[in-house]
């Protein structure tokens, strides 16, 4: 069935130049993206987007490293996009990352681990309408 994700390349992924490395893959994989932007996040939307993880230890930080420098914020379409990309981006923490995935490719450390992607098609809703509330483009 036909999904739609939301990607996003963090700071560190922007940094290192991995904007390329990263689309490449996701298309050399079939999936389509049909959103696509550069911008610095304000800490209200980065607030909203990790709502879930408010009051954990590491929320702050994780804000306040989205909010460090420009990301990428893609949605991406195509058959079961949110678990092939889930899969494609790797584990949360990449020692446990699938050598292969680009966690697993191009870090080392759970604080910055590169990507988000939406974990579950609601999660992708709600974050498509954060990120993307002009709509996509297909
Ligand atoms: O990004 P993902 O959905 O794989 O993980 P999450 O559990 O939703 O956590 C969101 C983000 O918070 C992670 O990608 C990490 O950047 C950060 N995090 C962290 O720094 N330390 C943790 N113990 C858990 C998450
Ligand atoms: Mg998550």
């Amino acid at each position: 069935m036909s999904e739609t994700t939301l990607v996003l390349i963090k700071p560190g992924g922007v940094k290192r130049n991995l904007i390329g490395e990263i689309t490449r893959r996701i298309e050399q994989r079939g999936l389509n993206v049909v959103g696509l932007k550069l911008m610095r996040a304000p800490r209200e939307l980065v607030e909203a987007h990790y709502a879930e993880h408010q009051g954990k230890g590491f929320f702050e930080d994780v804000v306040n490293y989205l909010c460090s420098g420009p990301v990428v914020a893609m949605a991406i379409q195509g058959p079961n996009a949110v678990k092939a990309i889930r899969t494609m981006m790797g584990a949360t923490n990449p020692i446990e990352a699938t050598p292969g995935s680009v966690r697993g490719d191009f870090a080392l450390s759970i604080d910055d681990n590169l990507t988000h992607s939406s974990s579950d098609p609601e999660a992708a809703a709600n974050e498509l309408a954060l990120w993307f509330p002009e709509g996509i483009v297909s």
